[in-house]
């Protein structure tokens, strides 16, 4: 609205907008608060990684995190703007995981194994802990070709889609930061393996064969275990392809026995000592 007209309105009107004005001028300092009080967060977020490092503590601690929570849901319970403060909240600790991935991981989490050794499962659980993209290459192949990977075998064959998987790294080249679980053959070609190692850090999950026929005997969807889903088999085929994994890996994670959260603290632990290795 223009000055002229503003002059023409009579004055309750005029005093109303001024009223108008001054609640708006109050959100835009309250918004300027937030922003500061939000930087100084994510300034103790990293501290606190730093100290944790240094001193060779678990990263990720649950715990802190569910306490931290609780002290806020009681200092807001009965509020009538309980449940939006509360949400707000849920998106800051989002935002300070990511911080903490930032500063812990600036590669990418690249996860092989056999089939069955948990890379999906385990790479989605730790793409939400630290609020990181998880990308699956047998995801990928799937959403390119529009078909299953066992129709793609069966119309295709096996180096059809060994060679779409190579692409997947290749599609990836350019991208930081991102966990990738990659498809249990991914190994078998070197040219795979040094797009993975110089692009990230080569975890690789090992489980037993009879975790690995626990985990999957009720499924069909890998065309290399169909007709062979048996203990003997899975022995075989994870002996030859063992030298393979060797190579490729630069820190091991067990998965037997184990929950996808304490395999995941593992895993972190584990990159992040490798990282200080090759670093030092
Ligand atoms: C394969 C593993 C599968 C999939 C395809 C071939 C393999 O992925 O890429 O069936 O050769 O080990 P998962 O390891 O995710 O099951």
């Amino acid at each position: 609205m223009n000055e002229d007209i503003r002059n023409e309105l009579p004055a309750d009107q005029n005093e109303d907008k001024a009223r108008l004005e001054r609640i708006r001028n109050r959100i835009a300092a309250i918004d300027l608060t937030i922003a500061d009080a939000l930087a100084r967060r994510m300034d103790c977020v990293e501290e606190i990684i730093g100290y944790k490092e240094e001193h060779g503590m678990i990263i990720f601690q649950g715990d802190q995190e569910k306490k931290q929570r609780k002290v806020l849901r009681e200092r807001v319970a009965g509020h009538k703007y309980e449940d939006e403060i509360l949400d707000v909240y849920q998106e800051i600790i989002k935002s300070s995981r990511k911080v903490q991935a930032r500063s812990l991981f600036s590669y990418n989490i690249m996860l092989i194994g056999f089939m069955g050794s948990g890379k999906t499962t385990v790479a989605d659980y730790l793409g939400r802990m630290l609020e990181m993209e998880h990308v699956d290459t047998d995801e990928m192949i799937v959403n390119w070709m529009g078909m299953s990977i066992s129709d793609m075998f069966r119309n295709y064959g096996e180096a059809y889609f060994r060679n779409l998987e190579s692409n997947t790294l290749l599609a990836l080249r350019e991208r930081k930061q991102l966990i990738v679980s990659c498809g249990g053959g991914i190994t078998l070609r070197p040219e795979n393996v040094e797009a993975m190692r110089s692009r990230g850090v080569v975890v690789w999950l090992t489980a037993t064969p009879e975790t690995v026929y626990d985990r999957l005997h009720l499924f069909t969807d890998r065309p290399l275990l169909n007709g062979n889903m048996n203990i003997p088999y899975i022995t075989k085929l994870m002996k030859e392809r063992e030298p393979r994994y060797v190579n490729a890996a630069d820190v091991r994670v067990p998965t037997d026995g184990l929950t996808v959260h304490e395999i995941c603290e593992i895993l972190v632990k584990r990159v992040l000592e490798f990282q200080k290795n090759r670093a030092g």
